[in-house]
């Protein structure tokens, strides 16, 4: 079975490390057999939501985008910066424009009810971001996604990558693609 994952940092920094580190697991599940999708949501057209705003002019393109791109795939692979103890307004935002009703009334929770998602944080701190997976953690449960246990947060993430991308650490490489692996395998048995 075809499985597409759909690839999310929580951070559209240019030189994020939470990008860096998301496309290490990428590459992980990629080298198992699934279909990657990479997103960044700065490029998607994503106002801050608000509830008024959304009764006045319904979804914008951007939330559309962002509801059928979650219904074409399989698994989320998630990258959660942390900011304050917590994870992003970019990521959050994203996940509560996805919750609302489709243009077609159908709910938006249901496009992610049931469904797979894999968590991964870098930080230069040295708890490398754990507390944005937790608090991450209780929204995706909250939505009914299954969360696998197979998650990492990179400490020292400012020092931790190479000139290409690469995890300096070869057995903090290893975990990481493995958690892509793991994804892949968990929505491939629950397919
Ligand atoms: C507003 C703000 C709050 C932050 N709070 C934390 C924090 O609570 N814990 C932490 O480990 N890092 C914190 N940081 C540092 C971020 O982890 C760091 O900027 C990281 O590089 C952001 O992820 P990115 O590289 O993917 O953009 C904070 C950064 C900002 C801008």
């Amino acid at each position: 079975m075809n499985i597409r994952i759909l690839a999310i940092s929580g951070s559209s920094r240019r030189e994020s490390l939470n990008q860096k580190l998301l496309d290490v697991a990428a590459h992980g599940a990629r080298d198992a057999g699934a279909e990657v999708t990479p997103l960044r949501l700065a490029d998607l057209q994503l106002p801050l939501y608000d509830q008024d705003l959304e009764a006045e002019r319904g979804l914008s393109d951007g939330a559309k985008a962002l509801q059928a791109l979650v219904a074409e795939h399989d698994a989320l692979l998630i990258a959660t910066p942390e900011y304050n103890g917590g994870y992003t307004a970019l990521l959050k935002n994203a996940i509560d424009w996805v919750s609302r009703p489709r243009e077609d009334g159908s709910p938006g929770v249901a496009l992610l009810a049931g469904k797979v998602a894999a968590l991964l944080s870098a930080s230069p701190g040295q708890l490398g971001g754990l507390r944005s997976q937790t608090g991450m953690r209780t929204v995706l449960d909250k939505l009914g996604m299954l969360v696998i246990p197979q998650a990492f947060a990179l400490s020292f993430a400012h020092e931790a990558f190479d000139a290409e991308g690469q995890l300096k650490d070869k057995s903090a490489e290893r975990i990481v693609s493995g958690v892509g692996v793991a994804l892949y395998r968990t929505a491939s048995r629950l397919g």
